[in-house]
This record gives C-alpha cells, sequence and structure tokens, in this order.
C-alpha cells in the first residue's frame, strides 16, 4: 500500500470527514445494544434525529448505509406490482428505481439530462394521466449527489395535492438534511430518508426513515416481504451503538440542529454560490441549468 503522510483528507459529499471530537466520541467501550443504558441513549437520538427532519412523529433508525433506508422505504409502504415514478435526475435516482424494479414494483422511470432537479410540472402530468391511482408511490432524491441538482419538493408536494391524487411522496434526503433546508412535516413528506456520513458529519453506518400517519398505514397494508427493516416498533428495537454514541456525545447534537440550523444552512448555501462562481470564473464550463438557484444543490457537491 502506498504510504501517505499527513491527514488523509477526502474532498466528496461523503463520507464528509469526520471531526475529532466525534472521532474521540467512538472510542468507547461497546454497551449491551439491549441493555437499559443503550435505551435511554437510543431515546435521546430518536428525538434529536426526528428534530433534524423537522418531524414531530416518531422515526425509524437501522444500523445500515443508505442503500438500506432506500430499500425499508420501498418494502414497508408498497406490494410487488405497485406504480412507482420515479425520476431520473442522476446516478442515485437511477439506482433507487434499479432497486425498486429489483421488489417486483412497476417502476415509472422518468428520463432526464442529469441536468436539472424533477420538475413539478412533469410530476403533476403523469399525476394527471393516472385517474385511476395506479401510481402508489413518488420518489425523489432531493439532492441528487451525482449532479449536485436540487428538487423543489414543496412545490413537489403541491403538484401533488393540486392533481388529488393519493401517491406517497417518499424523498431521499441522504446528501441533503443537515445541509440543505428540509422540514418533513410542513413539507407533506410521507416518508423521508436519510443516513449518516455527509450532511451530519458522521461516519457512514446510521440510517433512518422518516413516516407520516399515510405512510404508517400503507405500511399496514404494504406485502412486499420485510422482516429487518419493518417499521412497526423499529424505534424501540437495536441501533448501531457507536454511531448512536458519536450522536449524543460527539457535538453533533441532532436536538441542537433543528429543521432549519438557521446558521449553517445559509452558510452552506453561500459556499455553494461561491463554489459555483468560482468554476464559472475559471472558465469551465458548467451545466446551464445548475446556474440557476433553485436547480442548483445548496450543498456543497460533486459537480
Ligand atoms: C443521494 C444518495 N442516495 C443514496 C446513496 C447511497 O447511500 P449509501 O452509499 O450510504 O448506501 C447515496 C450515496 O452517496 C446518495 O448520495
Amino acid at each position: 500500500m502506498t504510504y501517505q503522510s499527513g491527514r488523509h483528507f477526502l474532498q466528496i459529499p461523503g463520507p464528509a470527514n469526520v471531526p475529532d471530537r466525534v472521532l474521540r466520541a467512538m472510542a468507547a467501550p461497546t454497551i449491551d445494544h439491549r441493555g437499559p443504558e443503550f435505551a435511554s441513549l437510543a431515546r435521546r437520538v430518536l428525538a434529536g434525529v426526528a428534530r433534524l427532519c423537522g418531524t414531530a412523529r416518531p422515526v425509524a433508525l437501522y444500523p445500515s448505509s443508505g442503500t438500506g433506508a432506500w430499500e425499508a422505504a420501498l418494502v414497508n409502504t408498497l406490494s410487488p406490482g405497485d406504480r412507482v415514478l420515479a425520476f431520473e435526475t442522476g446516478h442515485f435516482a437511477t439506482l433507487w428505481a434499479q432497486m425498486a424494479g429489483k421488489f417486483g414494483l412497476d417502476v415509472d422511470l422518468v428520463p432526464g439530462d442529469w441536468r436539472r432537479g424533477v420538475q413539478a410540472g412533469q410530476v403533476g402530468e403523469k399525476l394527471a394521466a393516472d385517474p385511476g391511482h395506479q401510481i402508489k408511490a413518488v420518489t425523489i432524491v432531493h439532492n441528487e449527489t451525482s449532479t449536485g441538482c436540487a428538487s423543489q419538493i414543496p412545490l413537489i408536494r403541491a403538484a401533488m395535492d393540486d392533481a388529488r391524487h393519493p401517491a406517497l411522496l417518499i424523498v431521499d434526503t441522504i446528501s441533503s438534511l443537515g445541509s440543505v433546508e428540509y422540514r418533513h412535516d410542513e413539507w407533506g413528506v410521507d416518508v423521508t430518508i436519510w443516513c449518516s456520513q455527509k450532511g451530519m458529519m458522521l461516519p457512514p453506518g446510521l440510517d433512518l426513515n422518516a413516516i407520516s400517519e399515510k405512510a404508517l398505514a400503507a405500511a399496514a397494508r404494504a406485502r412486499l416481504p420485510r422482516s429487518y427493516w419493518d417499521w412497526p416498533g423499529r424505534e424501540s428495537r437495536s441501533l448501531a451503538t457507536a454511531s448512536a454514541r458519536r450522536l449524543t456525545t460527539s457535538g453533533q447534537r441532532p436536538d441542537r440542529r433543528g429543521p432549519m440550523m438557521p446558521r449553517t444552512i445559509p452558510r452552506l448555501s453561500r459556499s455553494a454560490g461561491v463554489s459555483r462562481s468560482q468554476v464559472a470564473t475559471c472558465g469551465t464550463r458548467s451545466v446551464p441549468s445548475l446556474r440557476i438557484e433553485a436547480a442548483s444543490s445548496g450543498a456543497v457537491t460533486a459537480r
């Protein structure tokens, strides 16, 4: 293996660099992940991450990478053959749609050029063309890490409401939550998907689903096989203890970072704007739609 002197400094959207205080918090003896100490730790973590998502409802946490949270969202809400509306905003939206296909879901992946987020008008048109309500879920990647394209979730929600369509709105916030403004309850999202290694600057291995009442009702009817990923009671079960401890004892206190994170998000958004203008100054050809603020990620991400 090549010797690397100095500190290894990753410059990718995630895994993000983990602050030293977080690394120190991980260096603690293992506790029983079924014992009382863990139960009290988990309660604090669950309350904090719910606040981070902007939900007053319980969330389900899993020890896994973000791909597990994708799977949990699908298997808890859908049944074999259900129609899913997805949008090709980049690599991750495409992979998620492929996963849905593997579960026997009937995926309508609307082709895209990887240069813009999901267009709310297109969501509205697709749903209006489905009077029989065959579409059971609309899946959206809030911040396409691979392209830096952001989708406007409130506009998409409004388009779904205007079409009076009952499909669930399932949103991947894997590279947005903690970096870009996000409000699960207020924006009417049914399932939010998140994982630890990006906006929260933690190592990978902890992910979640935030769940609306409507999504929980869908879970009671959903027939895709599930066991480990099953939502009911999930919040009282095990999660990666080391990850939980990182979240509480590390200074990355999710309960201090509300849904708006008043200082962090405007700062990140400003630095994203600076990055874009520097790319332009360098004469590098930039993607036209990313010059439009609304279509660009507020997180400094892969571009
Ligand atoms: C937007 C998005 N969704 C899903 C994933 C997959 O997450 P993981 O690699 O943690 O399984 C990633 C990973 O980078 C991502 O950026």
